[in-house]
């Protein structure tokens, strides 16, 4: 298929303009998930590592940022868990060094990307996953990811503007997907 000829937006298009009084046509894989690495998992320098599982994976990185977030980003992210006990500590600790902000896309990477992660506590996530190879409390559980295709999207929106997001044709894609 010829690239000017090609009914996919063109690169570094945004691929989800607002359509007037329909929903914009998404392909399913181009779910999107929000993946931060904590603070802890910058320092313990496995970065490079997480990042390597998610391309090994065949998913594809559309947006990354290295950032100091503030408390106010990080309380609004965690917004769900502002009632719980382990909140200030959650905020203090994600607030402690530098996050690597990611977004990545794929068939199911919300479901996927969970999986990937492991359970919320290490002691629970089965060897493989990055909780289970890296990491030992939840407290310092290194990795997040969204949970659910509608707080992805809440979360991208959060963490990221929509220039930050890059659209571009993988060329690996028709070996990923058939
Ligand atoms: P995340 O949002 O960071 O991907 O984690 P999750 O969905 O697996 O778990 P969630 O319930 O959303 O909890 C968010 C983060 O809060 C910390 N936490 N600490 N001390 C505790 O009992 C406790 N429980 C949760 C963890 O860092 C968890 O990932
Ligand atoms: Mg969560």
């Amino acid at each position: 298929m010829g690239m000017g000829a090609s009914a996919s937006p063109a690169p570094d298009t945004p691929r989800r303009e607002a359509v007037r009084g329909s929903e914009p046509a998404m392909a399913s894989t181009e779910e999107r998930t929000f993946i931060a690495i904590k603070p802890d998992g910058v320092q313990r320098a496995l970065v490079g590592e997480i990042i390597k599982r998610f391309e090994q994976k065949g998913f594809k990185l559309v947006g990354m940022k290295l950032l100091h977030a503030s408390e106010e980003l990080l309380r609004n992210h965690y917004d769900d868990l502002k009632d719980r006990p382990f909140f200030p500590g959650l905020v203090k600790y994600m607030h402690s060094g530098p996050i690597v902000a990611m977004v990545w896309e794929g068939l199911n990477v919300v479901k996927t990307g969970r999986v990937m992660l492991g359970e919320t506590n290490p002691a629970d996530s089965k060897p493989g996953t990055i909780r289970g190879d890296f990491c030992v409390q939840v407290g310092r559980n290194i990795i997040h990811g969204s949970d659910s295709v509608e707080s992805a999207n809440t979360e991208i929106n959060l963490w990221f503007t929509p220039e930050e997001l890059v659209s571009y044709k993988s060329c690996v894609h028709g070996w990923i997907y058939d």
